[in-house]
C-alpha cells in the first residue's frame, strides 16, 4: 500500500499531466505566440475564442468564460466531480492512491451500499413488473399509457408488490435493515416495525448524474390509491432539491442544443424523452429550487431554459413561481432576455439567461400532447414559445374584451404594470407601452405617466446610499482584483510573501476574493515564491467551487498586463490600487453621515407632508396591485 498521503499524489498526477495533450484530445489547437487557440468545446462557436496556456497550465475561454486547469478541463467535458478524474488519472498513470482514513472509508462504505442495494432494487421491481401475474395491472395501464416494453427497458420501470415485507425478505440475507432503511426503500410502523416503503405502485428510478440509482419516484395504479405518487425521502445520495428527474439521460442533448425544458412530471419527462425530444427534465415531486437552476446551468451554456407546466391556474403558479427562482439564480450576473430579435440591434447587452414558456392551446401536460399530437407538433411549439415577458402578457390580456368598464381597465393596468416596469430598456419599453395601450384602447401618453410615476416611487423607496455603495464599488473591487492578479504575474523579481504583507491589512469587500485573499495567504509558505505553484495549489484548494476557480482564471489573465514590469512600477500599481480601495471606504463613510445630515434638514413641515403623501401613494400601489 501507498503511504503517500492524497496532496501527494495528487501533485504527482498534475506534474505528469500536460495540459496541451489533455485538450488537445478534445480540440484541435493552432499555436499563435505561446498559446494555442482553438474553438471552445463548453460552447458553439466559429472563431476561435478558447486560449490554452502551456506555460502557465491553463486553459480559458474569451467567448464563454471557462476556464481552469488541466483536471478541471476534465471535470467539465466529461462531468465528473474532481475526485472521480483523479481516480482515473490514477488508474491511467499507474499510480496507487493512499486510503481513506477509517472514518470517511466506513462513511463511504455505507453510501456504497446504499448504491448497490438500490441499483439491485431497480432490478427487484423491473422484474417485478415483467414477470409476476401480480403486476398485470401495472403493464395494462402503463400500456394504456402509451408507454411501450422499450421504454419500460429503457427507463427501467418497475412494479412493486402488495405485500408489507416483499423487498425486506428479498434483501434480508444480504443487507441489515438499518441499510435497507437508509436506502430509503422502508419505513417505521407506529409499533417500530420497517414496512416496504413502496407497495403496489409502478416504480420510477430517479438517476444522478453518472446514471446511478439514487431514489425512486412511485406511481399509484388503482384510482383511489393515495397519493398518486409517493417519492424516496432524501437520503446520503438523495437531495430532492438537488435532482432533476431525467438530467442523466438528458444533459448532453441539452449541451448540444443549448436549451432545456423542465416540465412537471416524470411520465411527461418519458414520454418526451422516449419521443426524441430528449433535453427534458423534471423535479420530483418538489417546486423548482435554486440548485436545480445551477444544475441546468452546467449544461446549457447561455441558459436557455423553457417552462412547460400545466396551463392550468395552478401550473400558471408554477410558472410565475419557478421563473422567479430562475431570476433569483442569476441574479446580479445581468439582464434576463425580454424581447426577440425585433429588436436585435438593441439586445446587444449581454443577457444571462432566457426563460421561454411551452404552453399549448389546449392546456394539456407534455405526456398528453405528445401522445394525441405527436413529437413534431410539440417541437413546433417550442420553436415558437413565447419569452416569459410575452407569454405573461399574453395570459393578462387574454381576458380582455372591449365591454371593459374603465375600473376593469384600470385593475388590467395595475396587473400589466409591474411586467413593463422590469423592461430594462427604455425604447423597448415604451414600445411595449404602444402595444398595451393599442390593445387594451387607452391613452398611451396616460400608461407612461403611470410607468414613469411608479419609476420614481421605486426611486424614493429605495436606499439612496445603497446605490452610491454599489456604484463605486466596482472600481474598488477592481483594484481588489488587480491587487491579487500581482501574485500570478510572471517575470518579475517581486517577493509574494512582502506583497501579502501589504495588502493583508487592506479591507476587501467582495467575498470570494477575500476567500481568495486568506488561501493565498495560507499557502504561500508552501509554494516557494514560485507562481506556478500557487496557481496549482489554489485550483487544488477550490477544486469544487466553480465559482472561484472562475475568479482565479481571471486573475491570471489580469495578470498578463502587469507581467515583466520593473521593480518601481510594480509598487506603483500596489500603491494604485491600495489607494482606490481606501478612496472607496472613505467616499462610503462620508456619504453615510452626508445622507444622515440631510435626513435632519429634511425636517420642515412642508417636506413631511409631501413624504407622507408618498408612502400613502406607495401603499395603495401594492393594494390594487394584488
Ligand atoms: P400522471 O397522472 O401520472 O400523468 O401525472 P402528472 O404528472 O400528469 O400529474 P400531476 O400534475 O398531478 O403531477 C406532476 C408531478 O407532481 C408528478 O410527476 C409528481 O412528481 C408530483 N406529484 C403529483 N402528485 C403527487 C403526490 O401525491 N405526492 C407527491 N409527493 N408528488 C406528487
Ligand atoms: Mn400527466
Amino acid at each position: 500500500m501507498t503511504n503517500k498521503t492524497y496532496t501527494e499524489v495528487i501533485d504527482e498526477i498534475r506534474n505528469r499531466l500536460d495540459i496541451l495533450d489533455v485538450v488537445q484530445s478534445r480540440v484541435v489547437l493552432k499555436k499563435r505566440g505561446t498559446n494555442y487557440w482553438g474553438c471552445c468545446p463548453f460552447h458553439n462557436e466559429k472563431t476561435p475564442s478558447f486560449c490554452v496556456s502551456p506555460q502557465k497550465g491553463i486553459f480559458k475561454c474569451f467567448g464563454c468564460g471557462e476556464g481552469g486547469d488541466a483536471i478541471s478541463f476534465l471535470m467539465k467535458i466529461n462531468n465528473q466531480s474532481f475526485n472521480d478524474v483523479i481516480k482515473d488519472l490514477a488508474q491511467q498513470f499507474g499510480i496507487e492512491l493512499p486510503s481513506f482514513n477509517s472514518d470517511s472509508k466506513k462513511y463511504g462504505d455505507e453510501k456504497q451500499k446504499i448504491k448497490d442495494i438500490l441499483e439491485k432494487a431497480c432490478k427487484y421491481y423491473h422484474n417485478n413488473l415483467l414477470t409476476l401475474d401480480e403486476a398485470k395491472p401495472a403493464l395494462e395501464y402503463l400500456q394504456k399509457r402509451g408507454i411501450t416494453k422499450e421504454i419500460i427497458d429503457e427507463y427501467q420501470l418497475g412494479y412493486s408488490k402488495k405485500g408489507y415485507t416483499e423487498l425486506i425478505s428479498h434483501f434480508k440475507s444480504d443487507y441489515t435493515p438499518d441499510i435497507i432503511e437508509k436506502a430509503g426503500l422502508t419505513v417505521k410502523t407506529e409499533k417500530s416495525e420497517n414496512i416496504d416503503r413502496f407497495r403496489h405502485r409502478i416504480m420510477i428510478p430517479i438517476r444522478d448524474e453518472s446514471s446511478n440509482v439514487i431514489a425512486f419516484g412511485a406511481r399509484a395504479i388503482e384510482a383511489n390509491q393515495n397519493p398518486k405518487y409517493l417519492n424516496s425521502p432524501d437520503t446520503v445520495l438523495y437531495n430532492k432539491s438537488r435532482i432533476l428527474y431525467g438530467i442523466d439521460t438528458a444533459k448532453k442533448q441539452i449541451m448540444a442544443d443549448d436549451y432545456v425544458v423542465i416540465m412537471e412530471g416524470y411520465f411527461d419527462v418519458i414520454s418526451s424523452q422516449a419521443a426524441g425530444l430528449k433535453n427534458a427534465v423534471a423535479s420530483c415531486g418538489t417546486a423548482l429550487t435554486v440548485d436545480h437552476i445551477k444544475l441546468i446551468a452546467k449544461y446549457s451554456k447561455n441558459r436557455r431554459i423553457y417552462l412547460a407546466f400545466d396551463t392550468d391556474s395552478a401550473g400558471l403558479k408554477a410558472t410565475q413561481r419557478s421563473s422567479d427562482v430562475i431570476k433569483e439564480a442569476f441574479r446580479g450576473l445581468g439582464n434576463i432576455k425580454i424581447f426577440d430579435q425585433t429588436y436585435s440591434s438593441l439586445n446587444d447587452d449581454k443577457y444571462t439567461c432566457e426563460i421561454r414558456v411551452i404552453a399549448p392551446f389546449d392546456s394539456k401536460d407534455p405526456d398528453e400532447y405528445i401522445r394525441e399530437y405527436g413529437i413534431e407538433q410539440y417541437k413546433n411549439y417550442i420553436k415558437k414559445a413565447p419569452l416569459l415577458l410575452d407569454f405573461e402578457l399574453n395570459q393578462a390580456l387574454k381576458d380582455y374584451n372591449s365591454d371593459f368598464s374603465p375600473t376593469d381597465k384600470l385593475k388590467l393596468v395595475k396587473k400589466i404594470m409591474p411586467l413593463i416596469e422590469e423592461i430594462p430598456n427604455n425604447i423597448v419599453q415604451n414600445e411595449y407601452i404602444k402595444l398595451v395601450s393599442d390593445k387594451i384602447n387607452i391613452d398611451e401618453s396616460a400608461l407612461i405617466r403611470e410607468v414613469n410615476r411608479s419609476k420614481m416611487f421605486q426611486t424614493i423607496e429605495s436606499k439612496p446610499i445603497e446605490r452610491i455603495v454599489t456604484k463605486s464599488s466596482n472600481n474598488s473591487e477592481k483594484a481588489q482584483k488587480n491587487l491579487l492578479s500581482l501574485f500570478f504575474t510572471s517575470g518579475t523579481d517581486i517577493d509574494l510573501n512582502n506583497l501579502i504583507e501589504v495588502i493583508k491589512n487592506v479591507k476587501f469587500t467582495n467575498k470570494n476574493l477575500i476567500i481568495i485573499k486568506e488561501a493565498i495567504d495560507k499557502l504561500l509558505y508552501r509554494v516557494n515564491n514560485n507562481v506556478d505553484e500557487l496557481i496549482q495549489s489554489l485550483y487544488t484548494q477550490f477544486a469544487e467551487d466553480n465559482e472561484l476557480k472562475d475568479i482565479i482564471t481571471d486573475l491570471i489573465y489580469i495578470a498578463d498586463s502587469f507581467k515583466n514590469l520593473s521593480e518601481r512600477d510594480f509598487k506603483a500599481a500596489i500603491r494604485d490600487n491600495v489607494n482606490s480601495i481606501q478612496k472607496y471606504h472613505f467616499n462610503c463613510e462620508k456619504d453615510e453621515i452626508a445622507a444622515k445630515y440631510k435626513q435632519l434638514n429634511d425636517d420642515d413641515i412642508e417636506s413631511m407632508q409631501y413624504q407622507m403623501q408618498l408612502r400613502e401613494k406607495i401603499k395603495n400601489k401594492h393594494k390594487v396591485g394584488e
